[in-house]
């Protein structure tokens, strides 16, 4: 007889567990974060064991009073857990027999499988990180791009192809540009949150369900849009996480696109913007240096986020159905990837609503030349072929140049003329 501190799947076995091995197996120290999760899992999947006549009315209050101890337990902090706990899954249910009693809590795994259990979590625990954390984070970021964008809209600066002057932009068609990324970004998030809120309960080990649980209402009952009918995919697709991941990879290089143009914008040589105190920390030997960490970091972490979706693409190509050891691989990765997208929303929403514009220093940044395309099109206007006018402009930019004016409107309109008599004719 079990006394509660064995392992849960400890019968057929005699040996001791390696001490290591006990460690390298263990997912607790990180799937912990699932106990929400785990434990309105097993609410509704003992409901619907009541419903099967496998619980008794009686045995599932029971059941329930007891998961919602532990859930306060958790909340506060205050889960004791045990040097043979494994994960999340088997700690909740060792920790539920010693409150319950085990002749109860040990019905509740009744045709269930950690295979399906640990999947519905995840579902269960990234569906609420999207809704909870993720959605009002970018919110919030593209709030205060597009405030910031309408408060400092008569602010010009030189946009850029190639990293040269290119044309004259709006700093407010730059802000937007990105809340345009961001924007896009939040609808994709809300594509793969429908995709990823189908529900594998009751799809057992592999093989289905052996007392025919009521799968629609577990899913309805976990707030799921669908259920996964294949039992094989149910428990073993992760594409889910995949997906998410390469989202968070996605907005991180939108992330770290953003962060290098404003490291590029406040340097002394750009001097476009200052980031504020709060988003820059100094160095520890130059006592005049400023430098524009927040931003770097953001910069950096994109390649943390990338390396979170590619290493577990690793782990996940070439494992056989159905499930397999190598997805609890899924976790650290995904937490890490999660936490940091939300973390560099945070940062980015806080360096935007805080920095300054120099706008003079945008303006002076500001040259004629960079109206050569817009002489251009002047004299399109008249009827010439833009090829022949992009030809004519450049010829007013070299010829300005080679008589050492600042720009091609120093030139007078007699040497314009030279270039193309149709210059100043109406
Ligand atoms: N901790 C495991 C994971 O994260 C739970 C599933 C274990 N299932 C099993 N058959 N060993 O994937």
């Amino acid at each position: 007889m079990s006394d509660g501190t064995q392992k849960l799947w400890g019968g057929r076995f005699t040996g001791e567990t390696d001490p290591l091995m006990h460690l390298y197996n263990a997912s607790l120290p990180y799937d912990y974060k699932m106990y929400k999760a785990d434990l309105e899992g097993t609410k509704v999947y003992t409901a619907g064991l009541q419903k099967l006549g496998l619980l008794t009315e009686t045995e599932l209050a029971k059941i329930h009073e007891g998961l919602a101890e532990i859930k306060k337990e958790w909340d506060a902090d205050k889960f004791v857990r045990h040097p043979n706990d494994e994960d999340i899954h088997t700690a909740n249910e060792r920790r539920l027999g010693e409150l319950i009693g085990r002749d109860i809590a040990g019905k509740v795994h009744t045709g269930r499988s950690r295979n399906d259990q640990v999947v519905t979590d995840l579902r269960i625990y990234c569906r609420d990180i999207v809704n909870d954390t993720l959605f009002p984070a970018l919110k919030g970021l593209v709030e205060v791009l597009i405030k910031r964008a309408e408060g400092e809209i008569d602010v010009l600066m030189p946009g850029y192809t190639h990293l040269q002057r290119a044309q004259p932009i709006r700093w407010s068609h730059w802000l937007s540009s990105y809340a345009t990324y961001f924007t896009e970004d939040y609808k994709r998030l809300g594509q793969i949150l429908h995709r990823l809120n189908q529900s594998p309960l009751g799809a057992g080990a592999l093989a289905g369900h052996p007392y025919g649980i009521d799968r629609e209402f577990l899913a309805e009952g976990l707030g799921f849009n669908s259920v996964i009918g294949n039992s094989l995919v149910a428990v073993s697709d992760r594409d889910f996480i995949v997906e998410l991941m390469f989202w968070g990879t996605l907005f991180m290089n939108h992330i770290s696109r953003f962060a290098e143009d404003l490291i590029i914008y406040c340097t002394a040589e750009f001097g476009f913007i200052q980031l504020s105190d709060a988003y820059s920390t100094g160095s520890s030997l130059m006592p005049q240096k400023k430098n524009a960490d927040s931003l770097e970091l953001l910069r950096g972490k994109s390649g943390r986020v990338f390396g979170d979706l590619t290493g577990f693409l690793m782990s996940l190509k070439g494992i056989p159905s159905t499930y397999d050891k190598d997805m609890q691989e899924d976790k650290e990765p995904l937490f890490d990837c999660l936490t940091t997208v939300e973390h560099s929303m945070l940062i980015a929403t806080g360096v935007i609503s805080t920095l300054t514009v120099n706008k003079e220093k945008m303006e002076a940044a500001l040259t004629m030349d960079m109206l050569a395309t817009d002489l251009a099109d002047y004299l399109v206007r008249k009827g010439v072929p833009f090829r022949e006018t992009h030809h004519i402009s450049g010829e007013c930019v070299a010829t300005a140049e080679r008589l050492g004016l600042s720009g091609i409107d120093k030139l007078t309109l007699e040497q314009y003329q030279k270039i193309d008599s149709r210059f100043g004719q109406d």
